[in-house]
């Protein structure tokens, strides 16, 4: 099985995956997952307080994945070894805690997932560089043509596509203000460049964070789930967006 979930933060919001709230974990295994879309916070300082967390991760007997949002500490991630994991590249944590990297098509649970990422800071402009904010946070050219690459080689279809920040049509985008000045020329719109990935890929549903809320909205007929408080099965919400999708018929 897996669970998916966003924005853990490190110690602020990772109770939600904690045993003591997060009622199935009991029956998890070590054939199960737990996704984060982004946010994790827990490659932040790069000391003590990363390691309590992922010592606290590795003791689970789930696999946990996340995909990097836009409050993790990208010189400290970067440093961690790359390796192929079913299908695609991974940054190994620890054994069974393991990044997702952009644009990267993996095969697991019997479905294919496309891992994106990335997100902008509405308050980068009250951040330090290098300590609190990286550049880094939205992706590079480069990391979007990865994702084009690999995504024609699966002909444009997966079964979930996963991304931290939303695509421009979705109605959060426009939550704050956006200034890509902030940025260096070598990173895309964020926004833009996942909305171009919308459009071109067939899937049956679009996973994100970032904005702190649990919704549901089709776009085109094909939905994406926002998810924060929530930690929910995949099947049970494809079915669900399945069936509202129905009901609006
Ligand atoms: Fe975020």
């Amino acid at each position: 099985m897996v669970y998916v979930t966003s924005d853990t933060h490190g110690a602020f919001d990772i109770h939600k995956i904690n045993p003591r709230e997060f009622e199935a974990a009991s029956s998890m295994t070590s054939d199960d997952y737990l996704l984060i879309c982004g946010d994790f916070g827990c490659i932040w300082d790069g000391g003590s307080q990363d390691r309590f967390w992922l010592n606290w991760l590795e003791s689970l007997p789930w696999t946990t994945l996340f995909i990097d949002g836009n409050h993790e500490n990208f010189d400290v991630l970067n440093g961690y070894p790359i390796k192929e994991w079913n299908g695609g590249k991974v940054r190994e944590i620890r054994p069974n805690v393991l990044h997702l990297m952009r644009g990267e098509i993996y095969h697991f649970a019997g479905k294919s997932w496309l891992a994106l990422g990335g997100g902008n800071s509405h308050d980068s402009a009250y951040r330090t560089p290098g300590q609190n904010w990286w550049q880094e946070e939205i992706f590079s050219h480069e990391e979007a043509q990865n994702a084009r690459d690999n995504l024609e080689k699966a002909g444009w279809n997966v079964d979930v596509v996963i991304s931290h920040d939303v695509f421009a049509s979705h109605p959060s985008a426009d939550t704050y203000e956006h200034d890509q000045s902030r940025y260096s020329e070598d990173r895309v719109n964020q926004h833009d460049f996942l909305e171009e990935i919308r459009r071109k890929t067939n899937y049956k549903i679009w996973l994100c964070g970032h904005y702190h809320k649990d919704q549901l909205h089709h776009f085109d007929g094909k939905p994406c789930r926002m998810l924060f408080d929530d930690v929910r099965e995949i099947d049970d919400l494809i079915k669900e967006a399945d069936q509202k999708k129905e009901n609006s018929l």
